[in-house]
């Protein structure tokens, strides 16, 4: 595991084009898998995850042809997937062993998915029981944890109403009922990021929205096509929080995804008084795209109600910190999902903020933060958890002294250059 060392002071300057999305690069992959024809997916996000991804449909028999940010996938079109030889890896991603349950569920042989010891700590329960009520036989451990081991077959579409909110599970639900004879209906109890929805229609099919609800029918076909990945919106924040904090900063963030389930960090950062504009550029892959121009000042504290937090969920450790350096006691409510990420989350940050100065303290699902007057610098442990780590970074450069932020290199699984990029934007 490798170190990373940041000194603190500086700010941001100039310009810089986000990777593309994650999540819409899963996406991009596996529709173009099950899709009729070729998909030639462009930019897609550079991390290990989206490689889980593809390596696990290439056991799977698709061909990807192109190495790096570009891909050309060779549909095998729906159920047309091949058993693999052995256990299918989907490494540290959620995203890769929920959505390709759905996926394998609509299949009739049998698949083992594992994955690292993460992903294998993590709740499959939540997308093994709809999957089995569709007809599917999902087994998990004791534990209700990977590995999984799914045979598919005959699916039943059915309605589904999931209990917790799970732009994962919705998806891998829908991609079940893409397999299913009839209509499945998934409703969700809060909106969640609508990648999966979008993208049917790029392959031309078609996902009905209905409020909360959303469904497929069964046995509509997609067609292969290009699908140009805009930037991610989650590695955006990164930059966001720490230009909007170091005075002087001023900094262009080009091309990011500006879907509203995605970007609910821009709202929260808006009420603690960033400096900020969105300048629209051109969709992409049909979501909506934009620039982020920001320029460095100070923050003040904001309360983060739970119905925002399917919005920003993967932002929370970094706007946690913007929290850490802002003037007042930020709260933020309804966080139990977060226990269940690459890491506990929420453990996670209270105690990375702790070890730069700042108060934090989890009282039952919500985090309490009182901003910290100067931060200091720290060695931390990134738990192994790539948002933490890239936090205890930015929290590093806005810090007094030195920060070493321990097992840095996970930050791979997302955003392999960003500790480089970000030096690189630095001036003193
Ligand atoms: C993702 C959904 C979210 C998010 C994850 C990516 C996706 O997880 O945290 O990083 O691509 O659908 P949940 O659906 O489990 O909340």
């Amino acid at each position: 595991m490798s170190d990373r060392t940041v000194s603190g002071g500086g700010r941001l300057h100039g310009e810089i084009r986000m990777p593309g999305d994650k999540s819409v690069s899963h996406r991009a992959l596996i529709l173009g898998a099950l899709a009729d024809g070729t998909t030639e997916a462009v930019g897609l996000a550079p991390g290990a995850d989206v490689r889980s991804t593809r390596g696990v449909l290439e056991a799977l028999g698709v061909k990807i042809a192109g190495q790096g940010a570009d891909a050309s996938v060779l549909g095998r079109g729906l159920g047309g997937l091949a058993a693999a030889a052995g256990d299918l890896d989907a490494g540290n991603s959620g995203t890769t062993m929920r959505l390709m349950a759905g996926v394998l569920a609509g299949h009739d042989f049998l698949s083992r998915v594992s994955g690292d010891a993460s992903l294998c700590r993590r709740p499959m329960e939540r997308v093994a029981a709809p999957l089995r009520l569709m007809g599917a036989s999902v087994e998990l451990s004791k534990a209700g944890t990977a590995p999984m081991t799914i045979v598919g077959g005959e699916l039943k579409g059915r309605e589904y109403r999931m209990p917790v909110p799970s732009a994962q599970v919705k998806s891998a639900v829908m991609l079940a009922g893409l397999h299913a004879s009839g209509r499945t209906t998934v409703i969700e109890p809060a909106a969640t990021r609508d990648h999966t929805e979008k993208m049917f229609a790029l392959f031309g099919a078609h996902a009905h929205r209905e409020g909360l609800a959303v469904s497929v029918d069964g046995g509509t076909r997609l067609t292969g096509t290009r699908v140009e990945v805009p930037g991610d919106p989650s590695s955006a924040a990164f930059w966001a929080v720490a230009a909007a904090l170091a005075p002087g900063s001023e900094l262009a963030i080009r091309g990011i995804m500006a879907n509203p389930t995605r970007v609910g960090f821009l709202g929260v950062l808006k009420r603690m008084g960033a400096d900020f504009r969105l300048e629209k550029s051109a969709e992409r892959a049909g979501e909506e795209c934009a620039d982020l121009i920001v320029r460095g000042g100070k923050l003040r504290a904001a309360d983060i109600s739970a119905a925002e937090i399917p919005g920003l969920v993967d932002e929370v450790p970094i706007l946690a910190l913007a929290a850490a350096c802002a003037e007042g006691t930020s709260r933020f409510f309804g966080l139990d999902e977060l226990r269940h990420k690459e890491s506990d989350r929420l453990a996670g940050i209270a105690e990375l903020l702790e070890c730069f100065g700042a108060r934090a303290r989890v009282a039952g699902d919500d985090l309490i933060i009182e901003g910290a007057k100067h931060m200091k610098g720290a060695h931390v442990d990134s738990l192994d958890d790539h948002r933490l780590a890239m936090t205890g970074f930015v929290a590093g450069f806005l810090a007094r002294g030195e920060t070493t932020v321990c097992g840095a290199d996970c930050a791979q699984i997302s955003y392999p250059s960003f500790y480089d990029d970000f030096l690189s934007r630095r001036v003193s």
